[in-house]
């Protein structure tokens, strides 16, 4: 194609009208723009027949599967422990867990004790006061168990006893934080001697020793 050629195939796309002078020019995509315009369009439908509609797994059925391999992980991890006062103590103590958790309340226990556990049709979980009982082993009992005649259900079909345990460990981490709720208290108050076993949020390590006096500078 010579230069002469491609003057002229660029002015037959001129458009026909004159606005004082000003001509339109049909200036298409380039081919390649529309090669991956449209070739978005046809990925969309077949993600969407795949994914959607036949046999891939969605993104929801990956998150389910992943968040199940999630919690037997923790099944096996937490399959050994025995399960008393201490252990749940030293459960809720850790931070990575209680987030965890506290995702796991929001999504399977909100709609009753309320996403920050404060009480809604069922009573707060955050103050002093326990229709059954405010011992780390009371409250697993409840959670695993459930109450008879009420609408509080046993947790131990959907959550298995690692579950259950993590979770009372959560409670145990929330209670006595006293968040405001709805229904007021209910119950019998908990009387601390009644906690067999009690930790103290990590403190920095005590020490007797006044801070060792700045040593002589070391040359290196
Ligand atoms: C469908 C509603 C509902 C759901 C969901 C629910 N609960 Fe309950 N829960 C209740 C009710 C109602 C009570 C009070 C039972 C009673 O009056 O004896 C209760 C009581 C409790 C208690 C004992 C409180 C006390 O004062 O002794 C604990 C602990 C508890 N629930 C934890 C949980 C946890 C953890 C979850 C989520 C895994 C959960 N509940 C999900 C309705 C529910």
């Amino acid at each position: 194609m010579n230069l002469h050629e491609d003057q002229r195939h660029d002015e037959d796309r001129l458009l026909d009208h004159s606005y004082d002078g000003i001509q339109e020019y049909d200036n298409p995509l380039p081919g390649w723009w529309k090669w991956v315009f449209w070739a978005s369009i046809g990925y969309a439908v077949l993600y969407v027949m795949y994914y959607e509609v036949g046999v891939g797994t969605s993104v929801m059925d990956d998150f389910d599967l992943q968040r199940a391999a999630f919690f037997s992980a923790q099944e096996a991890q937490f399959a050994d422990l025995e399960i008393n006062e201490a252990t749940i103590a030293e459960l809720s103590t850790r931070p990575d867990l209680m987030a965890a958790m506290r995702k796991r309340f929001e999504s399977n226990c909100s709609t009753c004790h309320a996403a920050d556990a404060s009480g809604l049709a069922g009573p707060n979980l955050t103050d002093e006061f326990w229709i059954h009982g405010g011992t780390r082993m009371e409250i697993y009992k409840t959670i695993r168990d459930g109450v008879r005649g009420k609408a509080m259900q046993a947790w131990l079909d959907r959550f298995g006893p690692a579950g259950v345990l993590t979770m009372s460990a959560y409670i145990d981490s929330i209670r006595g934080t006293n968040r405001p709720g709805p229904r007021g208290p209910e119950g019998k108050q908990l009387d601390p001697d009644d906690l067999i076993f009690s930790v103290e949020p990590a403190a920095p390590p005590a020490t007797t020793d006044p801070p060792a006096p700045p040593g002589p500078a070391v040359e290196e």
